[in-house]
């Protein structure tokens, strides 16, 4: 089986083919970081134009590498939310034209899905079950995850996401968008210890976290200090994220007694985040696996492979293949442990129900 993978959530147009035998056959990417640098923060509406703007060369360029074509794609699957609305609907769009066009499934991905089971591309995949550790620019999640589309919330951040906490600390320390990765390089040049920053949430006893008073305390500490702490701030919040997550993990494996921790999500590409998670847990007895590190962020191979993993289960191919013509929506705030069992028992159970069109799409929220 071979799908093509469609991601336009936000600010990355993705594009990539997933295959049974050969595995990730190939795998495109177009960062429109240059286009949102002027503004200091992705623009919505430019965001859609751009994934216009390059989503069909991309589709092209992904065959060519791949050494296929439109004929020997099985399925194409897209990003149906969570994101950008209008981002969402170009790629949304495109995958249900290429679907219509050559009569092949549309798999509708929840993005976080995508980010949860691209771990599972590193050599050697973890295996199910697992915790899932999500963190990405908008959420911060603890899951367990029995299998594919099985995902059941632990925990989560009760305000900013810590990667939207990167981004508005990143944006006081006046370092330029995107704000995680620019604020980790200039953390990697600070003494974390000079500064002592708040663990908002570490001793609550459950996976509930919170990073808004962070981004506060930073700033009031920048007030203080002269431009010179800057690389020492940086590192002393990066750390406080840090142990903030590294902490609630440790809790997280204890509440589900699972042997594996996946970190996934575009903060997974943090490397005081990885090498913190490791030296807690590795003692334990505890694999923490991370989605090969290109894979952090934003990609169409974990659209491509998540939604190969939803047509590997039963039933699944024969409930999108019944869909005469199927609608798509776009789902701008999604819910994953309401997605993963509505897919799962919506096409699996009762492919009929899949085939009307437009809003009653089997991923539509009730
Ligand atoms: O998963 P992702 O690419 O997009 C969303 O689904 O949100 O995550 C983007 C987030 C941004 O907040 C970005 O600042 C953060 O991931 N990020 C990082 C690093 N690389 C990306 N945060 C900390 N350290 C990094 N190296
Ligand atoms: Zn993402």
């Amino acid at each position: 089986m071979r799908v093509l993978g469609i991601e336009t959530s936000c600010d990355e147009t993705g594009v990539a083919i997933y295959d049974t035998h050969q595995g990730l056959m190939g795998d495109v990417l177009y960062s429109q970081v240059s286009l949102h640098a002027a503004y200091g923060g992705v623009v919505p509406e430019l965001a859609s134009r751009d994934h216009i703007r390059h989503l069909t060369p991309l589709i092209e360029q992904v065959l060519v590498q791949a050494s296929t074509s439109l004929d020997e794609l099985d399925a194409i699957a897209y990003t149906a939310g969570p994101g950008l609305a209008g981002a969402l609907l170009v790629g949304a769009s495109v995958a249900a034209g290429l679907a219509w066009a050559r009569a092949l499934p549309l798999v509708p991905v929840h993005h976080l899905e995508g980010h949860l089971l691209s771990a599972r591309l590193d050599d050697p995949a973890p295996d199910f079950p697992f915790t899932a550790l999500l963190v990405s620019g908008g959420h911060t999640q603890f899951m367990t995850v029995c299998q594919a589309g099985d995902y059941t919330l632990l925990g989560e951040s009760v305000d900013d996401a810590a990667g939207e906490a990167f981004d508005k600390t990143a944006q006081l320390l006046g370092l330029p968008y995107p704000g995680g990765p620019a604020l980790a390089r200039l953390a990697s040049t600070g003494d974390p210890r000079r500064f002592k920053l708040p663990r908002p949430l570490l001793h609550s006893g459950d996976l509930q976290m919170s990073f808004s008073g962070l981004k506060t305390a930073v700033a009031q500490c920048i007030r203080e200090q002269a431009e010179e702490a800057r690389a020492d701030i940086a590192a002393a919040f990066e750390e406080a994220v840090v142990d903030v997550l590294a902490s609630k993990a440790q809790l997280a494996m204890a509440q589900s007694g699972h042997d594996t921790l996946v970190v996934a999500g575009g903060v997974s590409a943090n490397q005081r985040l990885r090498h913190t998670l490791q030296q807690r847990l590795n003692p334990r007895g505890i694999r923490v696996a991370f989605p090969p590190q290109r894979l952090c962020t934003d990609n169409g191979a974990m659209i491509a492979y998540a939604a190969w993993c939803q047509l590997q289960q039963p039933g699944v191919l024969e409930g999108y293949q019944a869909q005469q013509r199927p609608g798509f929506t776009v789902h701008p705030r999604w819910d994953l442990a309401a997605y993963g069992h509505r897919w799962r028992a919506t096409i699996a159970d009762n492919p009929d129900r899949t085939s009307q069109a437009g809003q009653n799409t089997p991923h539509s929220h009730p």
